[in-house]
């Protein structure tokens, strides 16, 4: 955890603590910029910080909608992973929020939406990030709350929702087909630097596809075998795939 030497140190010294991490202070002597990661306030966002973004700012759960969505709310559902998420499906459980990026397009789309974390440090970036969603004057004016987060395996945690949400969405992470991948974005592959691959992903599409309701979607790179054998759907979007698994 990263203090920048100015302003209330207290936020970071709680945050240190709850992740069980060195608090550091960018001005000390022995302040070591070769650490892989950091956390750290900058520009009113809780940010990950590596070697590289230490220079450029860092990153931050995003909480404007990407390139081509629409700002509206509800957006329209449209597109292969609205498809993919079907028709009648009004609730759903992100099981691998992540960067959030895909629970948030699916919160735009107006879904009622339940996310899952296990990484405690994404967790803490989501919670800040879901914190300035609520501060949006959209979501105020329309008196929306942010999606719920629960911090933890989803395998485990899938378990215990009492009511079986229409869609369960999972996109754990896969092997990348090279090694470094050109297209992968800086926001993934310091994910995958930070966490690794998610080697229990069939266990994870098991205690999925027994907790939902209707379907299980997978999100998967296009090269990648589907998690769950052969879907029911399947939705091509930009090299990747959105695979359906009805619900018997
Ligand atoms: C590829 S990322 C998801 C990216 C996300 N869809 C987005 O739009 O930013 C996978 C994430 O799922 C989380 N994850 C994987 N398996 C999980 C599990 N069993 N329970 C909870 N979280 C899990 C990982 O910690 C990681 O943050």
């Amino acid at each position: 955890m990263l203090y920048p030497g100015h302003g209330d140190i207290e936020p970071f010294r709680q945050l240190a603590e709850r992740l069980a991490v060195p608090l550091k202070d960018s001005s000390e002597a022995g302040f070591d910029p070769h650490e892989p990661f950091f956390l750290s306030w900058r520009d009113g966002c809780l940010k990950l910080l590596d070697k590289e973004l230490l220079k450029k700012g860092g990153l931050a759960v995003e909480i404007e909608p990407r390139n081509g969505e629409q700002r509206s709310w509800p957006a329209p559902k449209d597109g292969a992973l609205a498809q993919a998420l079907g028709r009648k499906t009004k609730t759903v459980v992100d099981a691998t929020t992540g960067w959030g990026q895909d629970s948030l397009h699916i919160f735009r789309m107006g879904y009622e939406l339940l996310c899952m974390e296990r990484s405690p440090v994404m967790a803490e970036l989501l919670a800040d990030g879901f914190n300035r969603l609520a501060g949006l004057d959209w979501m105020q004016n329309l008196n929306l709350q942010p999606p719920r987060l629960l911090i933890g395996n989803a395998i485990d945690l899938l378990a215990t929702v009492e009511t079986p949400p229409d869609c369960i969405y999972l996109d754990p992470m896969f092997p990348p087909k090279r090694k470094k991948s050109a297209l992968a974005k800086k926001a993934m592959m310091v994910l995958r630097d930070l966490l690794g691959d998610d080697q229990d992903k069939d266990q994870l599409f098991a205690a999925a596809l027994a907790a939902a309701g209707k379907r299980v979607v997978v999100k998967s790179p296009d090269y990648a075998e589907p998690l769950g054998g052969k879907p029911n759907e399947s939705f091509q979007g930009k090299l990747l795939r959105y695979d359906v698994y009805f619900k018997n």
